[in-house]
């Protein structure tokens, strides 16, 4: 058996979710954005449910919520979108603050920006991943246009608080971006109370399709729209939406909020015993802070092995995300902005635990962890 626990890289698609989607595929396949009859107004009325379920999660508002291809595409229309419409008001305030612990899908359009005249401050996080909320203070200012922090690490999982970060934005009159890719759907998150203008969700990290996800605005939030066509989602993002997609985001949505505590509660304690027997190992350090975090998240650092045999023999037993994008093979900036090494990076695991998880993926996760560390301890 191969226990999978990278439920941060992706998660199944509920059945319950495909089984909501299924008549959107061909009984019911208008455009909704025809208008004209009734297979295009059925698509309509689903996309409007879709979007009030959206709103209605994260605390916001229906007309706010722009539906996208996901979290990648959310944090560029949000970001590039308010960078434009400040330029084309010529504002003063020009300026954009983040953690050096965002995903690539912020840190790359913020860059991206840097290069084109918008100053960019990428501030360090502390130790345990949290905001030094004095610096962040320090570098909010007059001219600060946004400020972009993730509600949930992808990787370490840390809560960042949001409240206070809201509470500051609105203050000094800046914006306040936040990708929540990772928490909508896991934690309790109310937009408007925590002051966040814009929120980026992703369906295929709470249970519900790939290819979908939103951005949501606080209405007054000036954007400037990043595709351009046929007017769709109020003129912001153009192309017919995908129903199906659409659809099936608002059921994973519903679905989430109905398990959320439970499901948190559970897999919060399945990851302590986790945590508690992988410690009791020797050597294990805990990436992140301890308690400010995802319930089903934990991240460990292996000490005195080398990453990549280690993840060499995990993989046979264990789908588990290591602390260096595989792609490249270079270390995670989540970690080397906690201070750790490119050894001690790549000899990290990242454990997602989800609502399948059983403790029987725990024990095998505990086995392969021991077995593979023996090993590598007695053949360095
Ligand atoms: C924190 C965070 N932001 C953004 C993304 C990108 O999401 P999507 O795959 O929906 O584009 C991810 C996915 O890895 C993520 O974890």
């Amino acid at each position: 058996m191969l226990a999978y626990l990278d439920h941060h890289a992706t998660t199944p698609c509920d059945p319950a979710v495909v089984a909501a989607m299924a008549p959107w595929w061909n009984d019911h396949f208008g455009n909704p954005s025809s208008r004209l009859h009734r297979p295009s107004l059925e698509a309509a009325a689903a996309l409007e449910l879709a979007r009030s379920r959206v709103a209605a999660a994260v605390g916001g508002r229906a007309e706010g919520v722009i539906f996208t291809s996901g979290a990648t595409e959310a944090a560029n229309l949000a970001l590039k979108g308010v960078a434009e419409a400040a330029e084309e008001r010529r504002e003063r305030r020009r300026g954009l603050v983040t953690l050096a612990t965002e995903h690539r899908a912020v840190l790359d359009p913020l860059a991206w920006l840097a290069r084109r005249g918008f100053p960019l401050t990428v501030l360090p996080v502390q130790p345990d991943g949290l905001v030094d909320l004095e610096q962040l203070a320090a570098a909010v200012g007059p001219d600060t246009l946004l400020v972009s922090v993730m509600a949930a690490n992808n990787e370490i999982g840390v809560l960042q608080p949001l409240a206070a970060i809201g509470a500051l934005c609105r203050d000094r009159g800046a914006l306040f971006h936040c990708d929540g890719a990772q928490a909508v759907g896991h934690i309790p998150l109310a937009m408007e109370e925590l002051g966040i203008d814009l929120l980026g969700i992703s369906g295929h990290k709470l249970y519900g399709p790939k290819g979908v996800g939103a951005l949501v605005r606080r209405p007054g939030v000036a954007l400037a729209a990043q595709q351009h066509g046929g007017g769709q989602e109020g003129g912001l993002r153009a192309g017919t939406v995908p129903v199906p997609l659409v659809v099936g985001l608002g059921a994973a949505l519903e679905l989430a909020l109905a398990d959320r505590e439970a499901r948190a509660e559970r897999l919060g304690a399945l990851r302590d015993q986790l945590w508690e027997a992988l410690e009791a190992l020797g050597g294990m350090t805990l990436n992140g802070h301890p308690s400010a975090r995802l319930a089903h998240n934990l991240n460990v650092g292996v000490g005195g092995v080398d990453g990549t045999r280690l993840h060499q023999l995990l993989r046979r037993h264990l789908a588990v995300s290591s602390g260096s994008a595989c792609s490249q093979g270079s270390p995670s900036h989540v970690l080397a902005a906690l201070g750790r090494s490119r050894q001690e990076a790549a000899a990290s695991i990242r454990f997602g635990l989800g609502r399948a998880t059983q403790a029987a993926e725990v024990t095998a996760a505990i086995a392969a962890v021991d077995g593979a560390v023996a090993e590598l301890r007695r053949t360095p």
